[in-house]
């Protein structure tokens, strides 16, 4: 790593130099760049297969780049294990072991990594107490709501005390109502936590509501990156302006003419088009 890679990812948590990533022939991910601050809740946002998820497991290390860098803290982990890269990811589909309680579903991966039992009962009891799961500790997953499981499996990142957390459309699976209430759970955890964290949703109206940032991504590249008031009130291209909204914005067709203007009805002067006056 060079010092000028050095000095620009100092204040950056999370930073992504010319991301590549191809599955045979096929291109997933082009030249993408992307900081995320220390501390920042920054969301990918974009409709099905536009790469979200693709790019959260190059972070987490998951799979191989074709081409680029990923820096963690600063650190280059473009080639780390997933495990020395001090990140953890939620899924949206949350696979808890049935045969284990909450609290062994929680600390299976502290237990695996030979913590000692005092450090992971003090660590599960604070992860239990944020997410509101004290009274369920005993239970076994198959006697929880999708809601409470999602929280169990939140949990299971929360324990292990990372800096970064990844999140891939963890409400995704959970009807309407329990989607509202996790999102207002998840707002709350992280502004406790202060950790950074990036998440991927297809769904506008939870990035809009959580994030501080949000990259509005189409086609493995990043259409536009601004915070929920810049993306919605400033589409910086017609993708992002037809993406984003409910009902979506109109478009009219104008035709230029001189220093004329023509669309619908209307026809109006605007005079500096026609170059001709000051
Ligand atoms: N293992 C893989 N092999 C081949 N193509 C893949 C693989 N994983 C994902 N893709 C393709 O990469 C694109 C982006 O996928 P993904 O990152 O999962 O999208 P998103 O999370 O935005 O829905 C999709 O077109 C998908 O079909
Ligand atoms: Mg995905």
């Amino acid at each position: 790593m060079n010092m000028q890679n050095v000095v620009e990812t100092l204040e950056a948590s999370v930073s992504i130099r010319g991301l590549d990533l191809n599955f045979g022939v096929v291109n997933v991910l082009q030249g993408l760049d992307l900081d995320v601050a220390q501390g920042e809740f920054l969301v990918l946002l974009g409709s099905s297969g536009c790469g979200k998820s693709t790019v959260l497991n190059c972070i987490a290390g998951l799979v191989d780049l074709s081409a680029g860098q990923i820096f963690i803290n600063g650190q280059n982990v473009t080639w780390a294990e997933p495990s020395d890269r001090g990140i953890d990811m939620v899924f949206q589909s949350y696979a808890l072991y049935p045969q284990m309680t909450v609290e062994g579903n929680m600390s299976f991966g502290l237990r695996n990594a030979g913590m000692a039992r005092a450090e992971i009962a003090t660590r599960v009891a604070k992860a239990a107490k944020i997410l509101q799961l004290e009274p369920l500790l005993k239970r076994k997953p198959a006697a929880l709501s999708g809601g409470q499981r999602q929280r169990v499996a939140i949990g299971r990142a929360l324990v292990r005390d990372v800096d970064v957390f990844l999140f891939d459309e963890p409400l995704s699976n959970l009807d309407a109502k329990l989607r509202a209430d996790l999102r207002v759970e998840i707002k709350r955890l992280y502004q406790q936590l202060g950790n950074t964290m990036i998440y991927v949703t297809h769904d506008q109206v939870e990035a809009m509501t959580l994030a501080d940032r949000i990259a509005v991504m189409k086609g493995g590249k990043i259409m536009q990156l601004g915070t929920p008031d810049e993306i919605y009130n400033r589409p910086q291209n017609l993708y992002v302006a037809d993406f984003i909204g409910a009902p979506a914005m109109n478009f009219i067709g104008p035709r230029l003419h001189g220093d004329r203007v023509t669309f619908g009805e209307h026809d109006i002067c605007i005079p500096h088009l026609g170059g001709g006056v000051e």
